[in-house]
């Protein structure tokens, strides 16, 4: 079973938002890095990203139906979206949450994450190895 890797809002534009945060990766850089660590490590990924926050429920959703193991950066939607905390509660198989940055070294309104309490671990801070990292924690929970 491919794990489905969901990245939210802005994140298709990385290499224009603040480089202190993202530096100068952009968005096919960081597709690339991780379909470079799935390959190395033997896992099938899908990549998928939505500055909707319909599109991405709708794809959780569909994760559920297939009991697909999630990856997700939710992005800004981290930080108020109910909505896709309720669809992340209805997945079956495991689902890590992951940051680019450390959200709780910037803004305040960025220190609450209303799904890291429904997701089995969460990654931040790491740049694209976030996400490298959550692939390995992935492939020792699907096991
Ligand atoms: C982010 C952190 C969020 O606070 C922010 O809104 C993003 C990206 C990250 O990957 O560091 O868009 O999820």
């Amino acid at each position: 079973m491919k794990i489905l890797i969901l990245n939210g809002p802005n994140l298709s534009r990385l290499d224009l938002r603040e480089k202190n945060h993202y530096g100068d990766l952009s968005y096919s850089d960081l597709t690339k890095e991780i379909t470079k660590k799935a390959s190395e490590i033997g896992m099938e990924i899908e990549i998928k990203h939505s500055d909707s926050e319909s599109e991405l429920i709708s794809w959780i959703h569909e994760a559920a139906d297939k009991k697909q193991p999630v990856i997700i950066n939710p992005a800004a939607f981290t930080h108020y979206s109910y909505a896709i905390r309720d669809a992340i509660c209805m997945l079956k198989a495991p689902v890590i949450e992951v940051h680019l940055s450390n959200p709780l070294s910037r803004e305040e309104f960025r220190h609450t994450s209303v799904v890291s309490g429904v997701v089995q671990g969460t990654i931040s801070g790491f740049g694209v190895d976030s996400y490298s990292l959550a692939l390995l924690a992935m492939q020792k929970l699907v096991k």
